[in-house]
């Protein structure tokens, strides 16, 4: 809060100069202002040394504060529940869900800028968010949707190391290929090269990050095209926001299929820094790499199947489902088909959380945007079903933590309707959708100098003997 309250004391204290200065000037200081206002890399410049204030402020005065207490159940858990990472783009909540930068799933539905009245929000205006804390005007989106067209070439060599794949390689493979062949490009590389200091290291980041996610759109529908449609690319169309032009891109040019996509792109961003996808782009990047190794890393942790590739697990089992029940199953055979899933030692896809206790928002949203689109499909009626059948079964085995619905468990139904049948694909939309919110961090990181991650590890031994000498 004290972020989005600086920011708009600034704002304040410029109206009030402007006010001040003679007729002129202020004309001439509000055509500066408007053209700055439009512009993302002006916007973080002013916001960066507070920013560094207010991080050398905490390390100082708070520095030796105890944050809760690590016990032996958490290094050997996955560090579940451990306060390990400064991540300020968002921040998860156990019981509500996600906030980005303080705004609900709802909130940014009801306040980023839309394409159309009551639409869903542009990717462009949540990143504009992720990266300032504040929520842009229309304005301050389509010139950064213009932006981000204007770095959307994508070099023929990265083309070419995806080609080197067989076809038959996983889209994630292909995506992740792609990204790191673009990775030439690096502006960060070469100013590092060069010696840049420390202080500027955000500026290449920066230049680096906007490209790649004005890219990966590209690269995403390269490999879906290469892959399922024999090879016939679809070029970007300009007149289009981010959401929408990636739709195009893959093939789908339906309004509600843009809708869909400027909402799956939006949700999927970001979810904290903790995530395997996230954590692990944060922890590439600590070493200097930049964005584009870091976030290339950040795909082959998405590409898992307990994390991203869960969308596509969900299609694909409950397509397993409808051929074996048929399509209008009974509660009583869709309880049999989770049992014998279990029974088989598998996870049911699309149930469950490493930090969530309620249905996740994500979740929400999408069915909404099902109940108000789609209400009739035989598929989402299934999701419908499986969210009341699911749960009291994953409870009584006495487990799992959380027995709701997670955001994989409907993304995949809503591709499906609009013709995005193939769920090998889906985990890449998930990948375009990531690069908004683990490139907004990693300028942050740099902007900040946040350090090197090297957590202490320790043996079975060592634990054993701390734990006897503990007794
Ligand atoms: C997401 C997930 C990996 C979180 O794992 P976690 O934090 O270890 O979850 P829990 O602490 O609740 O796990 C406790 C136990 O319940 C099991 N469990 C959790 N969710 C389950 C599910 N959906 N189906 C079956 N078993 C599940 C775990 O495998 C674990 O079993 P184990 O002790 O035998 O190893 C897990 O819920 C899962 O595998 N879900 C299905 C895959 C999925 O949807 N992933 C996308 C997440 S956004």
């Amino acid at each position: 809060m004290v972020f989005f309250r600086s920011v708009s004391a600034l704002s304040k204290l410029r109206s009030r100069l402007v006010q001040q200065s003679s007729l002129n000037s202020s004309v001439r200081w509000l055509q500066i202002q408007t053209s700055s206002d439009l512009d993302l890399h002006s916007q973080l410049k002013e916001l960066i040394p507070e920013q560094q204030e207010r991080l050398k402020k905490l390390k100082s005065e708070h520095g030796k504060v105890q944050l809760g207490n690590i016990t032996v159940d958490m290094v050997l858990g996955g560090m579940r529940g451990m306060t390990g990472l400064l991540w300020e783009t968002s921040l998860l909540d156990p019981e509500e869900g996600i906030r980005f930068r303080g705004l609900s799933i709802p909130d940014c539905q009801k306040l980023l800028p839309a394409a159309k009245p009551d639409g869903e929000p542009l990717p462009e205006g949540l990143l504009w968010l992720l990266l300032t804390g504040k929520v842009p005007t229309k304005g301050q989106v389509n010139a950064l949707s213009k932006e981000l067209q204007s770095r959307a070439a994508v070099p023929d060599h990265v083309y070419k190391a995806i080609d080197a794949l067989p076809v038959s390689a996983h889209p994630m493979t292909q995506f992740a290929t792609g990204v790191l062949a673009l990775q030439v490009q690096s502006e960060f590389q070469k100013a590092y090269e060069k010696g840049i200091p420390k202080s500027k290291y955000w500026e290449p980041t920066y230049e680096d990050s906007l490209s790649l996610i004005a890219q990966v759109p590209v690269v995403g529908a390269y490999v879906y095209r290469r892959i399922y449609k024999n090879g016939q690319i679809i070029p970007k169309d300009d007149s289009l926001d981010y959401g929408a032009n990636f739709s195009h891109m893959l093939g789908f040019d339906s309004p509600e299929m843009h809708e869909l996509m400027r909402l799956y792109v939006t949700i999927h961003s970001d979810h904290e820094g903790g995530n395997v996808s996230a954590h692990t782009g944060h922890l590439v990047a600590s070493a200097l790499s930049d964005p584009y190794l870091s976030f290339a890393a950040a795909l082959n942790g998405l590409a898992g199947p307990l994390h991203g590739l869960a969308n596509q697990e969900v299609l694909l089992w409950i397509k397993s489902v409808v051929d074996e029940c048929g399509e209008n199953m009974t509660k009583e055979q869709l309880k049999d088909y989770v049992w014998k899933t279990l029974n088989s030692g598998k996870v049911v896809p699309g149930f469950g959380h490493g930090v969530l206790r309620k249905t996740d928002p994500r979740y929400m949203c999408q069915r909404e945007f099902a109940l108000k689109h789609l209400p009739d499909d035989p598929l989402f009626q299934l999701v419908s079903k499986l969210y009341e059948v699911v749960p009291p079964i994953l409870t009584e085995l006495g487990k799992v933590k959380n027995p709701w619905p997670n955001v994989d468990a409907h993304s995949g139904v809503l591709l499906n309707h609009y013709g995005l049948t193939e769920a090998r694909y889906f985990t890449v939309l998930f990948g375009v959708s990531r690069s908004i919110g683990i490139c907004s961090q990693l300028i942050w990181d740099r902007a900040l100098g946040l350090a090197l991650e090297r957590p202490k590890s320790v043996t079975m031994e060592w634990l054993e003997n701390y734990c006897k000498k503990s007794a």
